[in-house]
């Protein structure tokens, strides 16, 4: 009993600092797709990091067949710079070493809308860009 007490309270603290994980500029702009997801489903209780990840590096299809995955140009690690198809250098994703990362909602949804068309031949849904989002900003 002690013991799942305790792994309770840790699975607990997990979760609470993964909540807070993000920096307050990319804080903001989670919230926004936040609120988008609680309006779809009430019962929505928050994004997870985990599934950012798995999403991250799921293969994918129904694409334009020109990448079938994120990490295609964005790179097995995020910390580091990345190349588009064509060979251009993109500045790492991770907002550890690229605080200026998810800071503005025009540009967050404009890739969004392409890379998501590039990888899944649809737009994202709102949990799918919070959880990536979440993942990310922890990075
Ligand atoms: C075909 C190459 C390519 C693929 C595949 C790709 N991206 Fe990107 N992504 C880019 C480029 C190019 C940019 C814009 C340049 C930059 O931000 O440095 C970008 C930027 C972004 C941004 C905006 C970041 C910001 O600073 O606001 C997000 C979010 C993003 N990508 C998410 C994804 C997700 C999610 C996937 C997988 C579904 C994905 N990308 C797959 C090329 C790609």
């Amino acid at each position: 009993m002690r013991i799942a007490a305790i792994l309770t309270a840790i699975v607990i603290a997990g979760t609470a600092i993964a909540a807070v994980a993000a920096p307050p500029a990319q804080q903001a702009i989670i919230d926004q797709f936040a609120a988008a997801a609680k309006k779809a489903d009430p019962g929505f209780s928050g994004f997870s990091p985990d599934a950012g990840k798995t999403f991250f590096f799921a293969e994918q299809t129904g694409g334009t067949g020109e990448a079938s995955n994120c990490y295609a140009c964005h790179g097995k690690d995020p910390k580091k710079a990345g190349e588009t198809r064509a060979g251009q250098t993109i500045d790492p994703i991770a907002v550890s070493v690229n605080p200026k990362r998810f800071t503005d909602m025009a540009m967050v949804e404009k890739w969004f809308g392409r890379n998501c068309d590039t990888v899944l031949g649809r737009e994202c849904t709102v949990v799918e860009k919070g959880n990536f989002l979440t993942f990310m900003s922890a990075q």
